[in-house]
């Protein structure tokens, strides 16, 4: 199966299930005109998160990893009137473009945009006693998804889901013998998991029209 016709099937379910409307045509547009690389979700996993988020009746949603709000806007659209969603970009090229897209979505009352590595972020989300949150979308710097992990889990509560983008990279998260630091740091955050009784996870495989990849969906117990 050659990944043209994983690509011809997600714009089929696109076009039926996950359709843009102009904020989202209009992010995706002003992504691609300032030279940002075209690595957000797929529709269909935008979507996938929309659903997540509504499902749980998410109210509070931390993401890492803006890139140009194309995710951020799908999840802040679960979002009722008084929800809130932090979003955490080191690149303040992407945090620029994000903001406007997010604004030009009508979306700015409910997105809380920081720019800075998420490492840096964190201690200031922790002072200022942000959370828990009912979800967290973790698709940053891939090394540090196991601390971002961390950080959630301990800022969730029963109930809360935890997603992590990008965890398979072709298949790369089997094979020991890459030392790449991203997949690497997928490889820590499933053996996280594994060992976390707080939490119960799993990781489904994904082909679309970004490749062969992969989410985990973590649910948080409290136990
Ligand atoms: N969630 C987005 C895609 C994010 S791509 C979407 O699906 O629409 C990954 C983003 O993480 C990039 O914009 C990159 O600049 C940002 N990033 C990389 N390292 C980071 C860090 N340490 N802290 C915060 N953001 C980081
Ligand atoms: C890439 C894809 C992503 O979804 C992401 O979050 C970061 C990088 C990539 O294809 O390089
Ligand atoms: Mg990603």
């Amino acid at each position: 199966m050659s990944e043209a016709r994983w690509a011809e099937v997600d714009s089929y379910v696109s076009e039926l299930l996950a359709p843009h409307d102009r904020a989202l045509d209009g992010a995706l547009a002003a992504s691609e005109a300032a030279g940002i690389p075209a690595i957000q979700v797929s529709p269909p996993q935008g979507k996938l998160l929309n659903i997540l988020a509504r499902t749980i009746g998410a109210k509070t949603i931390l993401e890492f990893g803006t890139l140009a709000g194309y995710s951020t806007i799908w999840l802040a659209r679960a979002l009722p009137e008084d929800g809130r969603l932090v979003t955490l970009e080191a690149e303040p090229a992407h945090a620029e473009v994000a903001a406007a897209n997010i604004a030009n979505a009508g979306l700015e009352g409910l997105v809380d945009l920081r720019v800075g590595r998420a490492q840096d972020l964190l201690p200031q989300l922790a002072a200022e006693r942000v959370g828990p949150f009912d979800l967290t979308f973790i698709d940053a710097d891939k090394a540090s998804s196991p601390e971002y992990l961390a950080w959630a889990l301990d800022r969730s509560r029963p109930g809360s889901l935890i997603v992590a983008d990008n965890v398979v990279r072709d298949g790369q998260l089997v094979d020991l013998s890459d030392e790449d630091p991203a997949i690497a740091g997928q490889r820590a955050l499933h053996e996280m998991l594994a060992a976390e009784p707080r939490a119960s996870a799993t990781t489904i495989q994904t082909v679309g029209a970004k490749g062969y990849d992969g989410f985990t969906v973590a649910l948080v117990s409290g136990r």
